[in-house]
């Protein structure tokens, strides 16, 4: 029973690493290591330092060592930066899992957890978004992502290949300084950047027809993400699944809240700047968990405020 983690040196991939070897399930980690970092693998887990791309190198993976389930995290994230170069991100993100997808077939492996996220539900017109509403991503990464869990669903069909699709919310916090997020994209990691740069952390748009005027997200703590993919990888272990399940809190909170959530933390008193909306930005969503906590077992264990206590801890200070 070993488990091959594709992006198992990024920062989901990392704690998910960290989460399997809790659980008492072997890993092997495959990344090129492009947005990864090699510090965030245990000594004792395999690295294979391969690029998707290369088909070869990956099916010699599978089989060397005699993988049974493959969890799918490796991909390029940045929303903005996938405006800028649409065809980089259908490349790497729907072409690298095309290959994935034959190795895994030519290998004969049999289990697929593919992480997936809430941008293929675009602009959703319902604020408790359950997982059978029509997928309307907006950009061009929310539709690699969408266009993968057509993918796994038709090898599904064709092949018998169970899989587990994970939709993440709005993924924050860090079990440690080496597995936080570099990468700063996200409300959390920009506004802890912000206050290490002396400045305020920005608002984009105070306007909304929310109960602050910010926008409202289901904000979930990696650790607890990391959770919800042993959870995930006992139901494939256990039988041929096709299912997809958010991963989220279940409750939403506003971006004012979150600084709020912030100064409590830090223990400072950060403030902000309101600035245009920018363009695109869904008012208010969060997750409907009903079904992964009727099916998988799972719930998210920490509060906003453990998540960004995390993320602070793990954030560099001077
Ligand atoms: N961070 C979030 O809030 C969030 C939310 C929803 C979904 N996701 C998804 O979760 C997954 C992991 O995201 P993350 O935040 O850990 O990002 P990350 O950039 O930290 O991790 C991605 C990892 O994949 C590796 N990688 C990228 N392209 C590769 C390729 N072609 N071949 C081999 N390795 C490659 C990178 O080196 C990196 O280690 C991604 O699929 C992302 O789309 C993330």
């Amino acid at each position: 029973m070993t488990w091959l983690v594709t992006g198992g040196a990024g920062y989901i991939g990392g704690h998910v690493v960290a989460a399997l070897r809790a659980a008492g399930l072997p890993a092997v980690v495959l990344d090129d290591l492009s947005t990864g970092s090699l510090a965030r693998v245990p000594a004792d887990v395999p690295v294979l330092t391969v690029a998707l791309h290369d088909f070869d190198a990956v099916l010699a993976g599978l089989r060397d060592h005699e993988v049974t389930g493959v969890i799918h995290l490796a991909a390029k994230k940045a929303v903005g930066e996938s405006v800028e170069r649409p065809l980089y991100y259908y490349r790497e993100n729907v072409g690298g899992f095309e290959v994935l997808l034959r190795a895994i077939r030519s290998a004969g492996v049999s289990r697929l957890l593919l992480s997936s996220s809430a941008s293929v539900y675009g602009n959703p017109d319902q604020d408790q978004v359950t997982e059978d509403l029509p997928l309307r991503p907006l950009s061009p990464y929310g539709q690699t992502k969408t266009v993968c869990e057509w993918m796994v669903a038709a090898a599904h069909q064709a092949y018998e290949l169970g899989y587990v699709t994970l939709r993440y919310f709005n993924v924050v916090g860090a079990a440690s300084r080496e597995l936080a997020d570099t990468g700063v994209f996200n409300l959390v990691p920009l506004a802890l950047q912000a206050i290490s740069a002396g400045r305020q952390p920005l608002v984009f748009g105070a306007d909304y027809p929310t109960r602050d005027g910010t926008c409202i997200r289901d904000y979930v703590d990696v650790r607890d993400v990391a959770d919800a993919h042993v959870a995930a990888a006992r139901l494939l272990d256990a039988g041929k699944p096709a299912a997809v399940y958010n991963v989220g809190r279940g409750e939403g909170f506003t971006v004012k809240e979150v600084l709020a959530a912030i100064d409590r933390v830090t223990g400072m008193d950060v403030g902000y700047q309101v600035v245009d909306r920018r363009p695109g930005d869904p008012t208010s969503y969060c997750a409907a968990v009903d079904k992964i906590e009727r099916e998988l077992g799972w719930t998210a264990r920490y509060t906003l405020d453990d998540m960004v206590a995390s993320a602070w801890a793990a954030w560099p200070k001077p």
